[in-house]
């Protein structure tokens, strides 16, 4: 009796966890704006956050737009250029939902989010895009990279524009916890 009691709370606990572990949002953020959309979904939808960042670490100078030769511009230049990533998310097999964030560089997404995905095994989960963008709309980017890898389950989440009003970032957020709960932005 006393051990069967243990064991339905055992279950409890560990159904609570992995319900909680369900979601990551991964994100690569070189000025902070990625980064901070990023944890607001990630305290919306309660999951759990990883950055992607450079096992060289973007710097101000790697993302002057006023500099032709910057990193970033070199990077997208050179299509299948793949910057390597500092780390790897931790258990990433217990997720089902793993939401990728990128600021948009030259339409696209940046060359390491192409190295996240090639170094992680995201088969058999829901990949939802988002970004942030000066101006950009995320169709482009999420469409290359769906091409990029067909065989994983995508769905076009949606960016969050420059200088925002509090009502633009709510509405992206709110766009963003649907593509999690109905697989798509809900009408
Ligand atoms: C190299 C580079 C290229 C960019 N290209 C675009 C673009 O094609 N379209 C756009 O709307 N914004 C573009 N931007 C603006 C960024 O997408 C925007 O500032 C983003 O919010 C930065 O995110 P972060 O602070 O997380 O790095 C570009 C910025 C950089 C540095």
């Amino acid at each position: 009796m006393k051990k069967s009691l243990i064991l339905a709370m055992m279950a409890i606990v560990m159904a609570s966890c992995s319900a909680k572990d369900k979601i990551l949002v991964t994100y690569f953020s070189a000025s902070g704006t990625t980064k901070t959309l990023a944890e607001e979904l990630a305290a919306k939808t309660g999951a759990d956050l990883f950055e992607i960042e450079g096992a060289q670490p973007y710097t101000s100078d790697d993302v002057n737009l006023g500099n032709r030769e910057a990193r970033a511009f070199k990077e997208m230049a050179d299509k299948s250029f793949r910057p390597e990533v500092k780390d790897k998310p931790k258990k990433l097999k217990s997720y089902d939902v793993v939401y990728i964030g990128f600021p948009i560089w030259g339409n696209a997404a940046p060359n390491i989010i192409y190295s996240f995905i090639e170094q992680n095994d995201l088969k058999g989960k829901t990949v939802i895009t988002f970004s942030t963008s000066g101006s950009s709309d995320l169709s482009n980017s999420h469409r290359l990279l769906k091409e990029q890898y067909p065989d994983l389950d995508w769905v076009e989440g949606v960016t969050l524009k420059r200088n925002p009003t509090p009502e633009d970032r709510q509405n992206v957020l709110s766009k963003l916890v649907s593509c999690s709960l109905h697989g798509k932005i809900a009408d």
